[in-house]
């Protein structure tokens, strides 16, 4: 399987290619991609589905470098957006306008106007208003506006409350059981051609039931909308699949179509899916130098120079991220805390990681940090933003210098 594997030396590469070479050429810390995992992940949700007529719309949030978005157009994927930045973002990267799909709880209107122009396949609409304001947009530019509904089905996704959109009291769709009251609005708006469902509720899911359950949910709120003669095309599922971690297996593409595809089968529609996590997550890793380790009341705190401003997901979200060194791991394995430079106690990447021993100026590389890692980096403390580098065809490019001072302050000196 491409990725982060050792070679015959014991130390850990990207496709074989030396992380130590990246990180002395780039500096660190240095986001480093696999393009070979972003393209085996893709392909195998595109190979899951093949059962049925689909489209995986890769959900750009969880990482949108313009490469990796080059990438996946290129390999036939949809995008799935949730900003104005990310909708032009996806067309400039070669996604076809009519492979995008916009979600989003509150979309501003020049957003609306940005999809209602590129004549995007589908509005996720949010709510009843937001049905309006689509239809206003669609009515100035003249045209008509591709929605679906995005539906509150009230099923908990099990994961992290955090990352759990789909239950009643969360601000995300409109509850399932008034959808069909608004299908029939949506329908009496004239600049909005009514074409699809659509639920999401939430990230990082392992137990495959709650998606299932969610998939049937719409199968049978499609039926009775077809029932009514509605010209639905789409039904989409959303995204949500969770990766491995330390002491989970992480639900694979397969897993995760057979737990849906048996409520799906049959439906005169195109199913979408919206996975992000799960095609760019185990694709990526954050390599990083030990700057101390130092010991506080007999704890050992190894400090290394990325911090939270790099990678929140850990305090965020209490994310596991597996922590190696990049070197062949050499000594005794201990007890560490990983910890970030930035002065607040919520900086750290792992807590009581038992680790082989590590010195200053080792490189580690924590993985699984592809999605949702640079996306949520900030400039916290006045820290420039990481590089990134894209392994591919067994040599590596920069795909994102490192930000500099000048870069962080221009658009203060006016
Ligand atoms: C509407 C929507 N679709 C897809 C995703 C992607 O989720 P994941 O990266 O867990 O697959 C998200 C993530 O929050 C989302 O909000």
């Amino acid at each position: 399987m491409p990725g982060f594997v050792r070679d015959s030396e014991g130390e850990l590469t990207c496709d074989g290619v030396s992380l130590e070479r990246m990180a002395r050429e780039v500096g660190t810390p240095v986001y480093v991609y696999s393009a070979a995992r972003i393209r085996e992940r893709y392909e195998a949700f595109d190979r899951a589905f093949a059962a049925v007529p689909h489209l995986v719309c890769y959900a750009t949030k969880a990482n949108s470098n313009l490469s990796i978005l080059k990438l996946l157009s290129s390999l036939g994927a949809g995008a799935d957006v949730v900003s104005g930045g990310e909708l032009r973002a996806s067309l400039e990267s070669g996604f076809p306008h009519d492979r995008i799909v916009f979600s989003g709880v509150g979309k501003r209107e020049e957003e609306i106007a940005a999809g209602v122009a590129a004549g995007i396949l589908a509005f996720n609409a949010e709510s009843e208003r937001e049905l309006e304001k689509i239809d206003a947009a669609a009515g100035a530019a003249g045209k008509k506006a591709r929605i679906a509904l995005r539906v509150n089905p009230d099923i908990d996704a099990k994961s992290h409350p955090y990352i759990s959109t789909g239950l009643k009291h969360n601000k995300f769709g409109v509850d399932i059981g008034r959808a069909e009251e608004l299908y029939e609005k949506a329908r009496r708006l004239r600049n909005l051609a009514v074409t699809g469902v659509q639920a999401h509720i939430g990230s990082q899911i392992l137990d495959p039931e709650p998606l299932a359950e969610t998939a049937r949910e719409l199968a049978a709120l499609a039926r009775r909308l077809l029932d009514r003669r509605f010209a639905l095309e789409t039904l989409d599922i959303g995204g949500g699949v969770g990766i491995a971690e330390p002491e989970n297996e992480g639900l694979s593409p397969q897993d995760y179509a057979a737990a849906v595809l048996p409520a799906l089968e049959g439906l005169p529609l195109r199913i979408l899916i919206e996975p992000g996590r799960a095609i760019v997550g185990p694709a990526g890793a954050l390599l990083t130098r030990v700057l101390d380790v130092k010991q506080n009341a007999g704890k050992t705190f190894v400090v290394t120079d990325a911090g939270m401003n790099d990678l929140i997901r850990p305090p965020l979200y209490g994310a596991i991220h597996p922590i190696e060194s990049v070197g062949p791991p050499r000594g005794q394995s201990s007890t560490a805390d990983v910890v970030g430079p930035i002065c607040e106690t919520s900086d750290f990447f792992a807590r009581d990681l038992a680790m082989p021993a590590v010195q200053e100026n080792d490189l580690l590389a924590i993985l699984d940090a592809g999605a949702y890692g640079f996306a949520m980096a900030s400039n916290y403390n006045f820290r420039p933003r990481a590089a990134e580098v894209l392994v591919e065809d067994g040599g590596f490019r920069v795909v994102r210098r490192r930000e500099t001072f000048e870069d962080i302050v221009r658009t203060e000196r006016g």
